[in-house]
């Protein structure tokens, strides 16, 4: 690869894309209500976008035009000057976890050159499964469970029993569930919140080991990105849950038997991801208000560079309200 003088590194203005959707959703902790909560984030987070210079193609985004407003499937956002990149985001990853107080609800964008990040189109859902660096190569999500987890064990010097495997609380995950504790190892069931899942998978002292089980395609590519950047590895399998779902998929040519692996969902190494906590997380903390601000912890990540950084920042209202757009107070 050719040497070249240090660039922008787009995370940077990406952190203050999540900081602030995080901030304007955080004041609906436990409010139970959803869709304001993230609205809320939706409207901070376009808002930022467009202070960007990029030329940016939102592909992973809040769903169609129509029933999205605002960072629909297709939207352009940023400057329009600059690289022409493709953008997913998920103002709030966990809307459920925030209307109800709970933990790991996360802002999270990540961003790639255009026509290098995995398109779901009409696939909502996708079986994952998502190991840490030390067991990159060594499965594949085709196999029984309890050989996988073996090989994960082995991969990072623990026994099976030492395991704890990332699930998804759903009906649908009740044969995971018993292969699972048949195998011996033990799990961590979450009602939502696979990409702080897929994250704990992959970052050290989550205590998480391995993430299994199906949730949402979108998620699965936002996390991919992040898991190319660690080093970890994420598999995935289409896994349409309705008649309607499947025949959409089939519709769009997709193959549900095909494996997806890290270069079928993010085929650069050119690419950016944030997050910011908006509830407390065991990777992120949450928005704290202060009273005379906020203080959030982000995640960041550059994939040239393999750079990672905690950015805690400290937000001050009182300054902040005099020339932004966007109400956070
Ligand atoms: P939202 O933020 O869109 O509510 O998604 C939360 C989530 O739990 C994801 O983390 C997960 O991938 C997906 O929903 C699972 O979908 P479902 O709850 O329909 O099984």
């Amino acid at each position: 690869m050719t040497k070249r003088q240090p660039d922008r590194n787009l995370a940077l203005d990406l952190a203050r894309v999540t900081e602030a959707a995080a901030l304007a959703s955080a004041r609906w902790l436990g409010l139970g209500q959803k869709e304001d909560g993230d609205g809320a984030a939706v409207d901070a987070m376009r808002i930022s976008f467009n202070a960007m210079d990029i030329n940016g193609r939102v592909v992973i985004g809040e769903g169609e035009k129509d029933e999205a407003p605002m960072l629909y499937n297709g939207e352009h956002v940023g400057t329009g000057v600059g690289p022409r990149m493709d953008i997913a985001v998920d103002p709030v990853e966990g809307t459920r976890l925030l209307a109800n107080g709970r933990a790991n609800a996360i802002s999270v964008v990540a961003m790639t050159p255009k026509g290098c990040m995995y398109d779901p189109g009409p696939a909502y859902y996708m079986n994952k499964l998502v190991v840490p660096p030390e067991a990159v190569g060594m499965v594949d999500i085709d196999e029984p469970v309890e050989r996988t987890l073996r090989k994960v064990a082995q991969a990072i010097n623990k026994e099976v029993k030492d395991l704890v495997v990332f699930v998804l609380d759903k009906d649908r995950h009740e044969q995971l569930i018993a292969d699972i504790r048949a195998a011996g190892a033990r799990i961590q069931l979450h009602t939502d919140g696979d990409v702080a899942g897929a994250l704990m998978a992959v970052i050290p002292d989550t205590g998480i080991d391995v993430m299994m089980g199906t949730g949402g395609t979108p998620e699965g590519v936002l996390a991919a990105v992040a898991i190319r950047v660690l080093g970890g590895e994420m598999q995935g399998k289409l896994n349409p849950q309705s008649e309607l779902e499947r025949d959409r998929v089939h519709g769009a040519g997709r193959d549900i038997n095909e494996v997806l692996k890290m270069e079928d969902l993010v085929s650069s190494d050119d690419i950016f991801f944030a997050a910011t906590g908006i509830t407390d997380g065991v990777f992120l903390k949450g928005v704290d208000y202060t009273g005379k601000g906020a203080n959030t912890t982000s995640l960041v990540m550059r994939g040239l560079t393999g750079t990672v950084r905690n950015i805690e920042s400290n937000h001050r209202f009182d300054k902040l309200m005099r020339i932004s757009t966007i109400d956070y107070d």
